[in-house]
């Protein structure tokens, strides 16, 4: 297959958590590192500049609207950087309302985020899950949260981050898209940079703009254009210059 040919999200980087059925996402070890497409290398990169080497840096995935690929990105960008660094990388489903990146890595029933904000569980330990890569970690959301909001609002939400990067170099989090989940700016604060995924040609451009405007155009380290091979319009340029 043409490489130009195949869109971003087909490059799955091959990661898995320990003990999982490696088959779900044709996951394991690094036979992926070829598939790695440049536009998360060079994400990768943007975020290295952005970070400093003495603090761990937390880096948000999300989008304008549903459905744009955060997930898919998140997954990725965390793989590229735990395979193409030596820098300990943490993954966070951090979409209460769409919590599919265990099912996607194939861990049904484990202990996640909401057990820990929800006071169910209080060893961060049990919650933070080991990959395939030995630095790469991930934490799943574990269960639906009775109340989104109230924990994207929760007091302890900055104290399991806080903990979470004594130990992190990194921090990925896939969260909810900005546009209609209120929540998601308020989450903004805890992160050091923002990462924007669009759906390249169905996500209208109002929409886009508004969303960077609504996160801060300041926090946005980089775009991902979902979907194509070209490169960024114009449009989206000025954010970038
Ligand atoms: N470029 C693409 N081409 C085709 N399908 C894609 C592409 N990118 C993502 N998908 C598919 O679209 C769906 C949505 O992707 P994904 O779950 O990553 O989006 P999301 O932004 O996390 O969604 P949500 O807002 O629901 O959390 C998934 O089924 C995914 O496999
Ligand atoms: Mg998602």
């Amino acid at each position: 297959m043409n490489e130009s040919n195949v869109s971003k999200s087909e490059h799955l980087v091959q990661f898995a958590p320990n003990g999982a059925n490696q088959n779900h996402n044709g996951l394991s070890g690094t036979d992926g590192l070829s598939l790695i497409p440049e536009e998360y290398a060079r994400l990768h990169a943007d975020i290295e500049r952005a970070a400093s080497p003495s603090r761990c840096f937390v880096v948000g995935v999300t989008s304008a609207v549903y459905g744009e690929g955060k997930t898919t990105v998140a997954l990725n960008l965390a793989g590229t950087m735990a395979q193409n660094s030596e820098a300990r990388v943490t993954l966070i489903d951090f979409n209460l309302r769409n919590w599919d990146m265990q099912t996607r890595l194939n861990l049904e029933s484990v202990k996640g985020l909401v057990d820990i904000l929800e006071g169910a569980e209080d060893d961060i330990t049990n919650i933070l899950h080991k990959t395939d890569l030995d630095n790469l970690s991930f934490i799943p959301a574990g269960r639906a949260a009775a109340n989104p909001s109230r924990l994207m609002r929760s007091s302890r939400l900055p104290e399991v981050i806080d903990a979470l990067k004594m130990s992190s170099d990194f921090i990925v989090v896939d969260m909810a898209p900005v546009l209609p989940v209120a929540d998601t700016k308020v989450m903004a604060r805890l992160l050091d940079g923002v990462v924007m995924v669009v759906r390249s040609g169905v996500t209208p451009r109002e929409i886009v703009n508004r969303a960077i405007e609504t996160i801060g155009s300041d926090k946005v380290l980089g775009v991902v254009l979902n979907g194509v091979e070209t490169a960024m319009p114009k449009w989206l340029q000025r954010y970038f210059s």
